[in-house]
């Protein structure tokens, strides 16, 4: 097929050379962006006076015509033709005559393929934006239901203090709503229009730039037509980003797991979001939630592989910055496609309040509360700690946990012990009196759980 550039050459290409050079496998992705950016390109063309009435209004119905035929799957691409701003040009061609090849005047690839890229990931990343709030509205509303269900609280992944399942639950809330601010945040950079940077000089035809800026939703144009053209920051931007909400997605994904492994027992996941073995009937395995872990490592590829690419790129368009596309595609899919189903294995699992809370009587996790309840009573903290510190020795030695000794026992250790440290003493009440600021306490977590609510919902 002859190329819409042959004119200066004498041969062409192999087919497989053809088909190496090619984006049209993955970048078709972008064919009503690509679409939308011809049309407001040609009204510019026509409002400028560049194309008579006449020709801008064949040229738009050209291109309604191959958006409908798109739509219907009408429509079959060509790897001869590289990409899909050639292929649609061509169609164009094809479909209104010599006139449709008016549609790249002042205008280059170049700047077009940048435009569809904005296009595309402002309207992705606001997607990904929803799709973020209805996982936290699952955890507000598993949250809401367990304040007062009380688990270990771990560091080192050893019990540490016990806990509010809710005040767990919103931390992860409380991240997802930094990724969500940064991802609202790259949208100011990504709301740019190269349209009219050309090749990458601009161009000698008197067009407006801020008319298909507004056409298509912009709010600003790019000052250098140079920097329009080769700027892919909004890109490693959302991939950074992307990275940085599956890293959250992965930790959780990792607690779910353990969570519902038989060691643990906290929850259990729905049958819809668990597989079995093929080999072991027993089995119920978490593998969405691995998948999940799993898939941020290709994230974290996507972000590596496109600052690799970028780095050390003279200005301004290189053939190498094609390869921007198939990573970002994949992360908006892959990012998207983990918070769909972790939404929704959120919302299904079942929490088993009871084990979580007996895991909290088999261990030490009070034994500060006894040294806060000795440090309340005037003994210096750090004496408090060591006082403590030897009475669960003498449990370990014993074979049994700080509730279990009595209170001759407590009061051989410190005279200040009173019978109120059984009290002081039970998960629940060492949960209920962490009533700091941002604490496990349930009215803080009943505050944060009102806070993140009006976040949500700020008309309710
Ligand atoms: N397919 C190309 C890409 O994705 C479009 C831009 C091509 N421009 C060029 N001068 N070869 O980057």
């Amino acid at each position: 097929m002859t190329k819409l550039w042959g004119g200066r050459f004498t041969k062409t290409a192999a087919e497989w050379v053809d088909a190496f050079g090619a984006s049209i496998p993955f970048d078709q992705e972008l064919v009503f962006e690509d679409i939308e950016g011809s049309k407001a390109h040609a009204r510019m063309l026509g409002t400028c006076g560049i194309l008579t009435e006449e020709e801008t209004n064949k040229i738009l119905q050209g291109l309604q015509s191959i958006q409908k035929k798109v739509e219907k799957g009408e429509v079959e691409f060509s790897i001869a033709l590289e990409d899909i701003h050639m292929n649609i040009e061509k169609l164009l061609i094809d479909e209104i005559g010599p006139i449709g090849g008016k549609l790249h005047t002042a205008r280059s690839r170049n700047d077009q393929v940048a435009t569809d890229m904005h296009l595309y990931l402002k309207k992705k990343v606001k997607m990904i934006i929803e799709a973020i709030e209805e996982m936290q509205q699952a955890l507000l509303h598993q949250a809401e239901q367990h304040v007062e269900t009380i688990m270990p609280g771990y560091t080192h992944l050893q019990r540490a203090q016990p806990i509010s399942f809710a005040h767990h639950l919103m931390a992860y809330f409380w991240m997802l709503e930094r990724d969500k601010g940064r991802l609202k945040d790259s949208l100011k950079r990504i709301d740019y229009s190269p349209l009219g940077a050309g090749a990458l000089a601009g161009t000698t035809f008197p067009i407006d730039r801020s008319f298909t800026a507004a056409e298509l939703g912009f709010t600003n144009i790019y000052e250098n037509s140079m920097d329009a053209v080769s700027d892919r920051d909004f890109i490693v931007e959302f991939l950074s980003h992307a990275s940085l909400l599956m890293m959250h997605l992965s930790r959780l994904a990792e607690e779910f797991i353990l969570w519902s492994s038989q060691e643990y027992h906290f929850i259990e996941l729905d049958d819809t979001f668990a597989t079995g073995s093929s080999i072991m009937p027993q089995k119920k395995n978490p593998d969405m939630a691995e998948l999940i872990r799993g898939k941020t490592g290709r994230v974290y590829g996507h972000l590596f592989s496109l600052l690799t690419v970028l780095k050390g790129l003279p200005l301004a368009y290189n053939k190498d910055m094609q390869e921007d596309k198939e990573g970002m595609f994949d992360t908006v899919a892959t990012v998207t496609g983990c918070l769909k189903i972790f939404t929704g294995m959120i919302v299904t699992m079942k929490v088993n309040h009871m084990n979580m809370e007996q895991a909290t009587k088999q261990d030490f996790s009070n034994a500060t509360e006894l040294a806060d309840y000795l440090a309340s009573k005037g003994i210096p903290f750090r004496k408090a700690h060591e006082l403590v510190g030897k009475l669960v020795l003498l449990c370990l030695q014993k074979g049994c946990y700080l509730t279990d000794l009595t209170l001759a026992e407590f009061q051989k250790a410190s005279p200040l012990i009173d019978e109120d440290i059984y009290n002081i003493l039970s998960p629940y009440e060492a949960v209920k009196r962490r009533n700091s600021d941002g604490g496990t306490g349930f009215q803080q977590v009943r505050k944060q759980i009102e806070k993140a609510k009006k976040l949500l919902h700020p008309n309710l």
